[in-house]
């Protein structure tokens, strides 16, 4: 992959505004590294088709921290249909899946980065199970998950309210689809939030948003493809900015829907979702994630 797209990636999962801190900048001047360079830090994650599990060990490779797997006493079949299957079987009857005691002492560290795939829309069922054996009560929490489509920001909410005491950062997330791009986003992720020494790029604001152009609808199409569950959503509003090599769009798309028959029929409105896209100078749009 050219070097351009992958900037194009870090570009588009540094979606936080990456300010330049003053209590930062005072820090750089008095030589005294930053307190997240400095703390203990374990990476701790559950992974079943090891997307997961390259971006642990990317983590745990840059950041020098210790690395620790979640693994399931009986492993989900690797077969995508039966995993659905029996996660749905298990949610129907309260049961999570057992885990094997972790190789590692959670307590004796100060930042967890924990990560997982996004199943069903949040963190997969195996990290439930793990935070209901853990108090991470005063320690950073620094999630990181794989998905087809998106999924970070619900399992972040949901993280905040299973363990309240803990500090839980906004987090990094990354397709499967883009796992290529993942190497240097995470390099970009890390500098950003402090956790790593290096230089970050800096984006603009997005602009205000404006109903599609056709133009821009067709950018919107080609980056869903042939994406199932983005089959049935079409794009409203538009806002885009300027990063290395492109653009970044933020689309406000919904599902799209048939006039009802019946005028009085009571139905549900249609879902927004915020779909981000990227378009590198040459190169065919690619969508970065769906936020539901
Ligand atoms: C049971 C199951 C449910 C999934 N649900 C979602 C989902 O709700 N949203 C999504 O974007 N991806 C979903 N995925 C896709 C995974 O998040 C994605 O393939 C991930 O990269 C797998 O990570 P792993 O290789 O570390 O296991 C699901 C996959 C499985 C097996």
């Amino acid at each position: 992959m050219k070097k351009s797209t992958l900037m194009m990636g870090i570009a588009s999962a540094l979606l936080l505004a990456i300010v330049c801190c003053p209590a930062a900048q005072a820090r750089e001047k008095n030589n005294r590294p930053h307190p997240k360079l400095v703390m203990k830090a374990l990476v701790v994650y559950y992974s079943q088709t090891s997307n997961t599990r390259a971006v642990a060990m990317e983590i745990a490779r840059l950041r020098h921290a210790d690395i620790a797997e979640i693994e399931l006493v009986n492993p989900y079949d690797k077969d995508y249909n039966a995993t659905i299957e029996r996660c749905k079987k298990e949610k129907k009857e309260g049961i999570l899946p057992e885990i094997k005691p972790l190789k590692v002492d959670v307590s004796k560290y100060d930042v967890i980065f924990l990560g997982y795939p996004i199943w069903f829309g949040t963190y997969a069922p195996p990290i439930e199970a793990f935070l209901n054996q853990v108090d991470l009560s005063g320690k950073i929490v620094v999630p990181f998950c794989t998905f087809g489509s998106g999924g970070l920001e619900s399992s972040v909410k949901s993280l905040a309210a299973k363990q309240p005491g803990a500090e839980i950062l906004d987090g990094y997330g990354v397709r499967a689809a883009r796992m290529n791009a993942m190497p240097e986003e995470v390099d970009q992720f890390l500098t950003a939030s402090y956790f790593i020494k290096g230089k970050v790029v800096k984006l603009d604001d997005f602009s205000a948003s404006h109903r599609v152009s056709n133009d821009e609808a067709a950018i919107y199409n080609a980056a869903i493809g042939d994406y199932p569950m983005m089959q049935n959503t079409r794009p409203l509003f538009v806002a885009s900015r300027s990063i290395p090599d492109g653009t970044e769009y933020l689309f406000t798309a919904c599902e799209k829907r048939k006039e009802p028959v019946d005028p009085n029929m009571s139905i549900r409105p249609p879902k927004e979702m915020h779909v981000y896209v990227i378009v590198v100078n040459g190169q065919a749009p690619e969508f970065t994630k769906v936020v539901r």
